[in-house]
């Protein structure tokens, strides 16, 4: 039955252009990941099931819901599925009118109606009576805070305008009644991006997170899809937070029937020490110590008093500023990505992308004192194994009045005066190792590494920053396995628990 379901919604697809599939965020559901969801949902305690689909496509998604409340004895079901493209609804009345058939198969009764309108404008939870179960698969795309008629759709539930897949999973969430269970399929941006901080909290406050699935070897699985974010499956349920979360694990979509499946402490994945409410998600046991070691510090970046800045220098706004590396002219050494390595920043003038900034008037909003800092690159590439790459800034090696430096990277000091270079070093160590770099992909899936989640980080206190930095004097040989023995050592974490 859901393979036909599947089958219809691939002739649909073949109809469609990609351009026309990209403006509607019609990436459609395989039958697997349909039935995987549907599986999340338990025995419904109601005489009749209502089942919410928000974008619902061709209805794979509701297909497998329904049968999931049938094999659950629950055979009284009524769904309500919005969908804005018209040409989806017929192919959803045909899948809809086989569920109805396998119901009356099995002396159940199952019932549907198709709304033909915007899921988000029509706002059902003020319409419609309370559902029970919903699994959904939302578009996503950003729209345009102010001009798009999506911006404040949602404002009474949360403040900002993240993505339409925020508003979405708001509004279903908004539409279920006490238990009701939400699973939806998500890019995984919103446990930690800092525009969907109104979001989470709106989310936190009404729902419980029971379960997240992640998918291992992400790159893959999305790319295969031609999706080019990396989704997550969570599972929540109307009711206040329980204490345990799910989060499960399979390679990709094809393993999805050899799950594994470890079971954590809400707080350790959802961080409520802040108003960010970041949702972490550890992908093995291994990740989830890290976590819990990282729990136990009893400091913060922000704790230490460091700061945390993107580089002023935006190249293609301040072109007269930028010039060769041989044109010394009252100018600094330009620093950009390729510049900064683990623990050293390298300026020679002679890579082919080394520039210079030039001090003309105006140049003060560009520029910074030339003092330590910490460099950490904003972006990594997919096939680099390290996120966080810290480099040191040292004003006697880069020497000049000021220093500019380029919006690719981002820099660390302190608030109280200058950054100490063992100090500095101290950072980059920790930084640099692979207990941060697991700790912070906990906390994102992203590969650009924001400010924001830097300065909400956890860390040691700088007593033992100090004594990191100290055993590390500058110049030394940075391999791995030194730093990382070096970071385990003073954080006490045994070698087999971060490896
Ligand atoms: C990612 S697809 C998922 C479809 C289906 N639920 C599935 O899982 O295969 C999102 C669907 O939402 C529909 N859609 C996009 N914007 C919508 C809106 N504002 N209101 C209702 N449906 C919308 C698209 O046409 C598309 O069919």
């Amino acid at each position: 039955m859901i393979e036909a379901a599947e089958l219809v919604q691939t002739e649909y697809l073949n109809t469609k252009s990609g351009v026309e599939r990209k403006e509607l965020g019609q990436y459609f559901t395989g039958s697997a990941v349909a039935d995987y969801m549907a599986s999340m949902i338990g025995p419904v305690d109601t005489p009749v099931v209502r089942i919410i689909d928000a974008g619902a496509g061709v209805g794979i998604l509701t297909v497998s819901a329904a049968l999931r409340c049938l094999e659950m004895g629950n055979n009284q079901v009524h769904a309500v599925l919005y969908e804005i493209d018209g040409n989806a609804v017929a192919h959803l009345e045909v899948n809809m009118k086989h569920v109805a058939r396998q119901f009356r198969k099995q002396a159940g009764k199952f019932t549907f109606e198709i709304r033909h309108e915007d899921f988000v404008l029509s706002r059902p939870d003020k319409t419609e009576a309370p559902f029970h179960v919903s699994s959904i698969n939302p578009p996503y795309f950003k729209y345009n805070a102010k001009t798009s008629p999506y911006a404040g759709a949602a404002a009474d539930l949360y403040k900002g305008n993240p993505n339409i897949y925020a508003s979405f999973m708001a509004v279903v969430a908004a539409c279920m009644a006490p238990k009701g269970k939400m699973v939806a399929i998500v890019p995984r941006s919103f446990t930690n991006g800092l525009y969907f901080k109104g979001f989470r909290h709106y989310l936190n406050q009404t729902m419980s997170l029971d379960k997240l699935h992640i998918f291992r070897s992400r790159d893959k699985v999305f790319k295969a899809l031609s999706v080019l974010q990396e989704n997550i499956i969570c599972s929540y349920t109307k009711h206040r937070q329980v204490a345990r979360i799910e989060v499960c694990t399979s390679t990709g979509y094809e393993d999805l029937n050899q799950v594994e499946t470890r079971r954590y402490p809400a707080k350790l994945l959802i961080d409520t020490t802040n108003e960010h409410e970041i949702i972490r998600i550890p992908e093995s046991a291994k990740d989830a110590a890290i976590l819990q070691t990282v729990e136990g510090w009893s400091s913060s970046f922000l704790e230490n008093g460091y700061f945390i800045s993107t580089g002023p220098v935006v190249e293609h706004r301040t072109r007269e500023y930028i010039t060769t590396p041989d044109d010394k002219a009252d100018s600094v050494p330009l620093l950009r990505m390729h510049n900064v390595k683990a623990f050293k920043t390298v300026w020679t003038g002679s890579n082919r992308k080394d520039a210079r900034f030039r001090l003309l008037d105006g140049h003060e909003k560009h520029t910074l004192e030339n003092q330590p800092y910490v460099l950490l690159k904003r972006f990594s590439s997919k096939d680099e194994k390290r996120r966080l790459v810290a480099g040191i800034h040292d004003p006697q090696t880069i020497k000049g009045k000021l220093t500019a430096l380029e919006n690719h990277l981002n820099y660390i000091g302190r608030e109280d005066g200058e950054l100490d270079l063992a100090e500095a070093y101290g950072l980059a160590v920790l930084f640099n190792s692979t207990f941060m770099d697991k700790y912070f992909r906990c906390i994102s899936g992203n590969t650009q590494v924001n400010a924001t989640e830097i300065r909400l980080l956890k860390l040691p206190t700088r007593e033992v920053i100090d004594q990191v930095g100290a055993t590390f004097p500058d110049g030394a040989e940075s391999d791995q396995q030194r730093i990382d023995s070096i970071v385990n050592f003073h954080l006490k974490v045994k070698e087999s628990a971060v490896a």
